[in-house]
């Protein structure tokens, strides 16, 4: 009993002694206490550096890093790409994976998937995951999400964006946004703006009205800064009215800093500047990825060449730019720093967790669509046929890789293949390839080294053998087959996959097909199969949330996020020729203007093969009559819809209903119906809900290029409740009693 004592007051005497030995605490300045106003510590920082160390803040140091201000202690500030995970390390000063081995991830669904949910609060916890990833790993700002518009089925990159409704794009980015920045990680919101194809994108002069940038390109954008509170904004790489988007006066100066107010930094796509001068009055903020000359030509650790860098100083010691200019710039990325590397507040994240593979399966389950189903042929429940042959390269294919920057070092993937043997047993799974493609690279396409005739050929066997085949197939992120940097040729599928159907089919017409895309593909023999999904690249656990969904283990509940025509030539770019797709002699004039995806095939009356919104499930729901309210309403109210939801089947599944709105006389053209809302809800057999939407009457007006301004018409106005753009269940017709003009930016 003695000795405890004794060593206490040891511990007592000693604590005692190097208290009062104790050095005194180090004065903090007022940019490093987090007790002074964000404003005061920005201005302090900006005071204390010199010219030449503000220069440096505003640009690379490496391919992925700025230096801060090593004399007063300002963190680095690393970025990763985004969006989808934490992408592998690089090296120092070029595109080489840099081999670390602590550097993988939980990969999760492309934002095709998410989007298919249709669920924001799955877009929070996707946010939030992806941001607790980041910080464990030490990033700063993610380079991600992106919510440029699908616009055509061709663009490379459509899947990392949230498909072709802004309403849908807007209403998940804003909560993947909050959730990633709760981490003390930024967001960055790209590629602003109008990069809607990768054809040329480096340089492609894009021309379209104020009207469709409102209305269609800019609402995302705008409700990540406004609503989402976004951090950061990566520029696009092409031009915007003969002006690169990076540096764009109207875009950056005007809408995103003007109008919208937005308090973040603009950064650089990789190597998107072009002109130091226009850099430096156009907005930009931080330049990164550049080589001496834009993208035209480049040496080794050229960053002092950067046209933030050394030109931009010249210019101000000379008197050319104003240094007001710079320290603009400099404030914000301050501000970034005290959001994220400099606050002590933020958490430490966490990586590939439990939960974090959960979510990501979630994801996927959720966002997997059911096209068609006829004769029951989902789900595929196990015992029910012993012996299932799965044929196609994308049942084993790694889909995390390739693409482009959104490539991913998964822990683990679990390919489809996996997830159904898992699932039936291994013996009662028979697989063969089918058809292959080459490893994936970015700038060409690489054969495959096998013989497609002898693939073809077992395929038939196996097929022939099996009482039913699932048929995996789709595109898979090689060159020009959803890779950034290059579009499609065309919508058909890739590696002789067609007549590979045909003759699977012709062998056992009990087959079922599993698109794999981020893009609408063509179907010929959409009418000789029962069974078709529209998946996505799913991550992590695709092979798991997969297999849920094809047994019945989970109902399906994802809905299409874009259309699919069905040719190529019925989609709104195509329609117009080459001038609105991909462009002549360098620009491109979006010539379907306001009517893209679902509005255009809507208001043309051009059928689509899927609509927008479209998605099945293994249960039925049957919707009630929508009321409203009321039946007048005045600018600045909000409409509550009402109607019941009953699921009418015998398993618990989701239904995404949509409510859609059009107006009955416009003074302009008008889309034949406009998204303006939805709901997922989750029912149990024979349960209804009531389902109340809130409609905010200022969103049914349209940009009215006469004021510059929005403009609600006093009219009568539908709103659909639906299924799909194409499966309107219920609709109810109200009155604006006042037109109301309300300037943007108000
Ligand atoms: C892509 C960006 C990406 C950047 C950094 C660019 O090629 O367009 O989306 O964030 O590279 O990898």
């Amino acid at each position: 009993m003695k000795r405890p004592i004794r060593h206490l007051a040891a511990v007592a005497a000693l604590l005692l002694a190097s208290a009062s030995a104790a050095p005194a605490q180090k004065p903090v300045p007022p940019y490093l206490d987090d007790n002074q106003p964000e404003e005061v510590r920005i201005e302090d920082a900006l005071r204390r550096m010199t010219t030449e160390e503000k220069i440096a803040l505003i640009h690379a140091q490496s391919k992925f890093s700025t230096p801060g201000c090593p004399r007063l202690g300002i963190p680095e500030l690393w970025f990763s790409d985004g969006p989808h995970g934490v992408r592998m390390e690089f090296t120092w000063d070029d595109w080489q994976h840099a081999g670390w081995t602590n550097d993988s991830c939980t990969a999760y669904p492309a934002l095709t998937c998410l989007a298919a949910t249709f669920n924001p609060a799955l877009a929070f916890e996707y946010g939030n995951a992806v941001g607790e990833e980041a910080r464990f790993r030490r990033k700063d700002v993610m380079l991600g999400p992106g919510v440029n518009i699908y616009r055509t089925p061709l663009s490379g990159r459509n899947f990392e964006y949230m498909g072709e409704d802004p309403c849908l794009a807007s209403r998940m980015v804003v909560p993947y946004v909050r959730g990633m920045q709760q981490n003390g990680v930024a967001a960055c919101v790209k590629h602003f703006a109008l990069n809607n194809q990768e054809h040329n994108r480096d340089h492609v002069n894009v021309e379209v009205s104020d009207r469709a940038l409102r209305e269609i390109y800019f609402p995302a954008f705008q409700a990540a800064v406004q609503e989402g509170g976004v951090w950061a904004v990566m520029g696009s790489y092409n031009k915007f009215r003969g002006q690169y988007c990076t540096h764009n006066d109207y875009l950056v100066n005007r809408v995103l800093k003007g109008e919208w107010g937005f308090d973040g930094v603009m950064i650089t796509d990789w190597g998107s500047a072009h002109d130091t001068d226009e850099a430096a009055r156009n907005g930009l903020d931080i330049e990164m990825g550049s080589w001496t000359n834009g993208l035209t030509w480049g040496r080794s650790a050229a960053y002092d060449s950067y046209y933030l860098a050394q030109p931009f100083l010249e210019k101000i010691r000379s008197g050319e730019l104003p240094e007001s200019l710079l320290d603009e710039k400099v404030r914000r990325v301050l501000r970034l720093c005290l959001r994220t590397n400099m606050n002590r507040q933020r958490p430490f994240g966490r990586k590939l967790t439990p939960e974090h593979t959960a979510l990501a399966r979630q994801v996927a389950e959720e966002g997997i669509v059911l096209l068609k189903n006829e004769g029951g042929f989902f789900p595929i429940e196990p015992g029910r046929y012993a012996k299932i042959a799965v044929i196609g390269e994308n049942a084993v294919k790694r889909l995390t890789e390739g693409g482009g920057s959104s490539e991913l070092k998964p822990q683990e993937e679990v390919s489809p293949l996996r997830g159904l043997q898992e699932k039936y047993g291994k013996e009662h799974i028979l697989f063969t390839l089918g058809y292959a493609s080459g490893r994936p690279d970015y700038s060409r396409e690489l054969p495959s080294g096998l013989d497609a005739d002898s693939l073809v050929r077992e395929a038939v066997r196996v097929a022939a053998e099996a009482d039913v085949v699932l048929f995996f197939g789709g595109l898979n992120k090689n060159y020009r087959q959803d890779c950034e940097g290059e579009d499609r040729l065309s919508m058909a599928l890739p590696f002789g996959q067609d007549e590979l159907l045909d003759k699977i089919i012709d062998a056992n017409p009990r087959t079922g097909v599993v698109i794999i895309s981020g893009n609408a593909v063509d179907m010929p023999w959409i009418d000789r199969v029962d069974g078709l999904i529209q998946s996505w690249y799913l991550g992590s656990q695709a092979g798991t949330a997969t297999a849920a969904v094809i047994s019945g283990e989970a109902n399906p509940s994802g809905k299409m996020p874009f259309t699919i025509p069905m040719r190529l030539e019925d989609n709104s770019a195509h329609h117009f020729g080459p001038e609105s797709y991909p462009g002549v002699d360098g620009t491109q004039q979006y010539k379907d203007d306001i009517l893209v995806g679902y509005r255009w095939h809507d208001t043309q009356r051009i059928p689509p093969r899927f609509a927008f919104g479209h998605g099945l499930s293994y249960t039925t729901f049957k919707y009630g009559k929508a009321r409203t309210d009321r039946a007048d309403y005045l600018p600045g109210d909000t409409i509550t819809l009402a109607f019941t939801l009953r699921n009418t089947g015998s398993r618990p599944g989701k239904e995404t209903v949509q409510v859609y709105a059009s107006q009955q006389h416009p003074s302009v053209l008008r889309p034949a119906k406009e998204l303006k809302a939805f709901r997922k809800m989750n029912l149990q057999p024979g349960e209804e809900q009531m389902v109340e939407v809130q409609i905010p009457v200022n969103s049914l007006a349209f940009y009215d290029e006469a004021s510059g301004g929005w403009k609600l018409e006093a009219d009568t106005y539908r709103l659909h409740v639906a299924a799909s753009s194409a499966d309107v269940r219920s609709t109810v017709a109200i009155k604006v009693k006042q037109t109301q003009v309300t300037p943007v930016g108000k």
